[in-house]
């Protein structure tokens, strides 16, 4: 198959095409390298662009008969999308509607399209389930619930064919250590804790002790980026071989919390975590815990890693190889 992953420089979309490329598949990369890492790409094809440009659009289409498109593109930072509400609209509602009308022209009719679990917001139950009523609390989960109407009305009117998966925590890195999860300007759990670890960022700080859980910090459902890839690819010959357009949850079913994944990085790296408590962070959530239940049945699939040490470890083999990131 040949598959145009947008935001393939991405950390999930790059994990994307190395799971496409082991599995035969023809990956074809699509970034324009706003946050995404050229060195991240390890397929040929590579198409600089952006996906609101139709010029852009039109050449990696029409230089490549596309089977699918796997859609990454994204803006992905909840705390940016409360102070740049519009950049969030502009560059993932937008950009979405512009490549939707490119795949129309070119005929394409396939996608699997990255949610996530912010379209729940503060959820009313756990675990979460595709049934959840959707309830964002940042503009980054309106967008990417907006998408997901967008690309389901586009559905019936062109005839277009879809997966959209809602990811919870994504975590990990490629067995071989040669891409992982690296960006300027890092505000997820794990890379913060193993920066930290290596002496590249001063302090790590544990936004709230106070949440109504065990320990009192937030937990959170996370999953193997590699098992994420799997279950697009899952996505994509679910569709091809005649599997209605849907939505799934993608998470381990398992909640940890941060004092627990602290723990597992402990056990992973073999160094003691320094950590100071913080206030609560605006807009997390107590508890966000996936039910994957659907996936499992629909899709056939299953998580491989649901241990955070072993995940931890994968990420930790990146992070030793590339200190200073690609
Ligand atoms: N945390 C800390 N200290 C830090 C960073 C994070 O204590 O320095 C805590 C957070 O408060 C949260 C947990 O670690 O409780 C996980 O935080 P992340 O930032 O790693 O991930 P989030 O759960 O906030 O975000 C993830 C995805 C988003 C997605 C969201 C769904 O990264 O893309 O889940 O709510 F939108």
């Amino acid at each position: 198959m040949k598959v145009l992953v947008t935001g393939g420089a991405g950390y999930i979309g790059s994990h994307m095409i190395a799971e496409l490329m082991e599995n035969g598949h023809e990956p074809i990369a699509f970034d324009n390298l706003s946050t995404g890492n050229r060195k991240a790409v390890l397929c040929d094809g590579f198409y600089p662009g952006d996906i609101r440009n139709p010029v852009d659009l039109d050449r990696v289409f029409a230089e490549n008969k596309i089977d699918a498109v796997i859609h990454f593109a994204a803006s992905s930072l909840v705390g940016e999308s409360m102070e740049n509400p519009l950049k969030y609209y502009n560059n993932n509602v937008h950009g979405t509607a512009s490549l939707l009308e490119a795949m129309g022209r070119h005929g394409v009719r396939n996608i699997v399209f990255s949610s996530t679990a912010a379209v729940y917001g503060e959820a009313d139950e756990v675990p979460i389930s595709e049934k959840t009523p959707v309830k964002p609390k940042s503009p980054y989960g309106e967008t990417k619930l907006a998408i997901e109407k967008m690309i389901a009305w586009a559905s019936g009117a062109m005839g277009i064919n879809y997966i959209s998966l809602r990811y919870f925590n994504a975590c990990g890195a490629h067995k071989s250590g040669d891409i992982g999860e690296w960006r300027e300007n890092e505000t997820h759990l794990i890379p913060i804790i193993l920066q930290n670890l290596l002496g590249l960022r001063k302090n790590f700080r544990v936004f709230g002790n106070d949440y109504d859980t065990p320990d009192g910090t937030c937990i959170r459902d996370y999953i193997h980026v590699m098992d994420l890839a799997r279950a697009h690819t899952a996505a994509m010959m679910y569709l091809f071989e005649g599997g209605k357009s849907d939505i799934f949850n993608l998470g381990i079913g398992k909640g940890f919390s941060v004092l627990q994944i602290i723990e597992a990085a402990e056990k992973a790296t073999g160094r003691k975590v320094n950590f100071t408590y913080e206030g609560r962070r605006a807009g997390d959530p107590a508890v966000l815990v996936a039910s994957n239940e659907k996936a499992r049945k629909i899709l056939s699939w299953e998580s491989v890693e649901d241990d955070p040490v072993e995940i931890i470890k994968d990420a930790w083999n990146f992070y030793t190889r590339h200190p200073g990131g690609y």
